[in-house]
């Protein structure tokens, strides 16, 4: 736990260099769900992130967008334990987690999906998802799952079978991943995530691997999470149609640093951002 972490809303105009700031039409709570200070990070020498500070209102959804190598995933695994941030500390719901580890903070509603997809391609999609309604639970019976020994209970099924309706993978239940297209096995992730019942979800470039109709049935079921669960999303996405449709607010990284923050047309427009895109000014 850091010393001298900040209280919330403390936390002024981090960075080296100005950030674009851009109003996003919704006010910001005086408690934020997930509030990151001024996280630093570096590999071999290298800046991945340079004090980039980020906060998401209790059921906000919000992208980071940003070239490929900016630090966008980096980000994300400061924020769910995967790496330590050499400098900054990281808030959930009012405390510290720093130096918590993934499982921990995911016990506390934190789930992800991931960039490159993390399945097994030996288990079935029911599978996966009943692992994840363990863990939720977290009654310890995760061991005996492990040696095939735990039958899957009657409420176990109703809430995966609700969930896989959800994702759009109820008829493939049965189906080894392995099995699966890249598209599928996203959404076997994304449920997977869903299960744990997250009050922040968060994505990696879900859209890699679907097309054009599949990423538009992905952004409805981020929004429909959104606003019959109240999750908050922080969505990273260069589908840029996709992330207008589902975020409130966004976010733009460039090598390691946050360039601007608003609404996603106003932040497209900065000058800054139309370089880091688009490798000129605007
Ligand atoms: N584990 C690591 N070891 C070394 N370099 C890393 C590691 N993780 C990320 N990086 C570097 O950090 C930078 C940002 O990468 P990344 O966060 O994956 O960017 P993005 O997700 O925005 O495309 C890149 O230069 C990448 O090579
Ligand atoms: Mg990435």
């Amino acid at each position: 736990m850091p010393d001298g972490a900040p209280a919330h809303g403390a936390f002024p105009a981090a960075g080296r260099r100005s950030v674009s700031r851009y109003h996003a039409g919704r006010p910001a709570s005086g408690s934020p769900l997930l509030e990151a200070r001024s996280v630093s990070i570096e590999f071999g020498g290298i800046r991945a992130l340079s004090d980039v500070s980020v906060r998401v209102e209790v059921g906000e959804a919000v992208g980071i967008v940003g070239p490929n190598g900016a630090g966008k995933t980096t980000l994300f695994n400061c924020l769910c334990g995967q790496y330590c941030p050499a400098r900054g500390s990281v808030w959930f719901d009012g405390k510290p987690i720093d130096g918590l580890p993934s499982y921990r903070r995911a016990r506390l509603g934190i789930a992800r999906t991931f960039q490159r997809v993390e399945v097994f391609p030996e288990m079935t999609v029911l599978d996966h998802l009943l692992v994840a309604e363990r863990a939720r639970r977290g009654d310890g019976r995760l061991w005996k799952d492990l040696l095939n020994m735990s039958r899957v209970r009657r409420d176990e099924l109703d809430r995966i079978e609700a969930v896989l309706g959800l994702v759009g993978l109820a008829d493939m239940a049965a189906t080894p991943v392995g099995a699966l297209s890249l598209g599928h096995c996203r959404l076997v992730e994304l449920g997977r995530a869903l299960c744990l019942e997250p009050r922040l979800l968060m994505a990696d470039e879900p859209s890699s691997g679907l097309d054009t109709g599949e990423t538009a049935a992905l952004a409805d079921l981020f929004r429909r999470v959104q606003q019959e669960k109240g999750m908050a999303i922080l969505l990273v996405e260069h589908d840029l149609d996709m992330v207008a449709r589902v975020v409130d607010r966004a976010m733009v990284l460039d090598f390691g640093e946050l360039v601007a923050e608003g609404r996603l047309d106003e932040v497209m427009a900065d000058p800054l951002v139309r370089r880091a895109y688009l490798g000129r000014a605007g």
